[in-house]
């Protein structure tokens, strides 16, 4: 739904100061379908205040779970999952309601969804998770718009490889093959620190599982799995935010309760362009950035390579670097939807298909601009916190998808920024 709200923003402050970095949101939203497949109530910490958490928390109590949140942490008491249908709405508001596959399969046995619709980043198919679970013994017919998914002998281990080592289908993979009858072999599995904490929370359930982030994937069925506590893992991609809002205005920052091995892949790029970036135990790092040069070139790749969800704060980073960076998007097919608003704050940016070149400019001037999906919001303000003068941000449904009150965190680093 649309919200009224817009940031402005004052742009040209240093941020600087420290920041404690709140749960990954692509962590809490498969750990929620997980928490379906245990019998009783599972406790889950650290769980980020997003509007995206809430639509996992509200699907949750559609299939019959008890779903309460307080502060950051949310109970799921799921003894009786009494539904297998998630319904239109709440899978148009969020496409990644798709991982909840999985898990309905692997506790009833039936899941019935509507075509997870292509979002601002593209088509957003669902091939790779449809074959697989096909091979663990799913009927899946895909009729009007809507996916009717039963596995009538219940679901059987398989040995399945991904052409692309794709998130939510090695979620939604691990997720029906926890209790799957025998083993199942996953090949190409996706890497991601996501897919670790998913099978952290599912291993402490009682789930058999090996290799996760690893490429190679096993996983020994059992019967039955038991609730437990679990604390997500930090979010990754506002950790990087937080670090590209620092770094354009010159700032420097202490990041508290972050994970710097899962950011790997872009820390040598800050480094690389100028910053000095010091890690202590504990999950802290520290962070100083006195001039930026521009990297050649950044080509967002699976993990442990550059993340694609970080791709747009980094354009917005190299808006005002010295020198030339050519971006390569190898993910996904449109996801520059937010250059014309970074141009209209005085960037210069060409794009070509899944390539965009960033010539670095002297200064950025404060605009009225729009976000129309997640990271590209965020990498609007990015810009207009360095920009001279003041910006508004307008689109805020979708950065209130990813970050927990990003004027509040900006403000607590010095940057003039309020919501109205
Ligand atoms: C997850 O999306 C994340 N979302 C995305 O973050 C992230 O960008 C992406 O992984 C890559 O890291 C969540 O975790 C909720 P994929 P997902 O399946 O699972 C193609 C954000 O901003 N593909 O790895 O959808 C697909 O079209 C969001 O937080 C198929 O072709 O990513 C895309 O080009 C944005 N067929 C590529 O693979 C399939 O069956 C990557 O998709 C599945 C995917």
């Amino acid at each position: 739904m649309e919200n009224r709200q817009k940031l402005v923003i004052n742009g040209g402050k240093r941020i600087e100061g420290e920041i404690s970095v709140h749960g990954a949101k692509n962590s809490a939203l498969p750990i929620l379908s997980a928490a379906a497949l245990a019998h009783g109530e599972s406790v889950l910490h650290n769980v980020p205040t997003l509007t995206d958490v809430d639509a996992a928390c509200r699907i949750l109590t559609t299939l019959g779970c008890k779903c309460r949140k307080s502060g950051n942490t949310v109970t799921v008491e799921a003894s009786n999952v009494t539904g297998s249908e998630i319904p239109d709405t709440l899978m148009r508001e969020m496409r990644s309601s798709i991982v909840f596959l999985g898990a309905l399969l692997g506790r009833t046995g039936h899941c019935r969804l509507s075509f997870p619709g292509g979002c601002e980043l593209g088509a957003r198919p669902i091939d790779l998770h449809i074959s697989a679970l096909r091979k663990m013994g799913a009927e899946i017919n895909e009729e009007h718009g809507y996916l009717d998914c039963v596995a009538p002998d219940g679901l059987h281990g398989a040995k399945i490889s991904l052409s692309f080592p794709s998130v939510g289908a090695t979620e939604n993979i691990l997720l029906a093959a926890v209790t799957a009858k025998g083993c199942t072999e996953i090949h190409n599995a996706a890497r991601e620190p996501e897919i670790v904490d998913l099978s952290e929370f599912l291993t402490k359930c009682g789930a058999k599982i090996s290799g996760a982030g690893e490429s190679v994937i096993t996983v020994e069925g059992v019967r039955r799995l038991e609730p437990c506590e679990h604390s997500v893992s930090p979010d990754r991609i506002v950790a990087g935010t937080y670090l590209c809002a620092a770094a354009i205005t010159h700032g420097e920052i202490i990041l508290t309760h972050c994970d710097p091995s899962a950011m790997n892949g872009y820390l040598p790029v800050l480094e690389a362009m100028g910053a000095k970036i010091y890690t202590y135990g504990g999950g802290k790092l520290y962070m100083s950035c006195k001039r930026l040069k521009a990297p050649p070139t950044i080509r967002t790749m699976p993990y442990p390579g550059f993340p694609t969800d970080i791709q747009a704060p980094f354009t917005a980073l190299c808006s005002l670097a010295e020198g030339t960076t050519v971006f390569v998007e190898t993910i996904f097919e449109n996801r520059f939807r937010h250059v014309p608003e970074l141009i209209r704050l005085g960037a210069s940016i060409r794009t070509e298909g899944r390539v965009c070149v960033v010539q670095g400019v002297r200064s950025l001037s404060g605009a009225k601009v729009r976000a129309s999906e997640l990271r590209g919001g965020a990498a609007l303000i990015v810009a207009a916190l360095a920009a001279e003068g003041t910006s508004e941000i307008t689109g805020l449904e979708f950065i209130d998808r990813g970050y927990e009150a990003p004027e509040k965190a900006f403000r607590s680093l010095g940057g003039d920024i309020r919501r109205v």
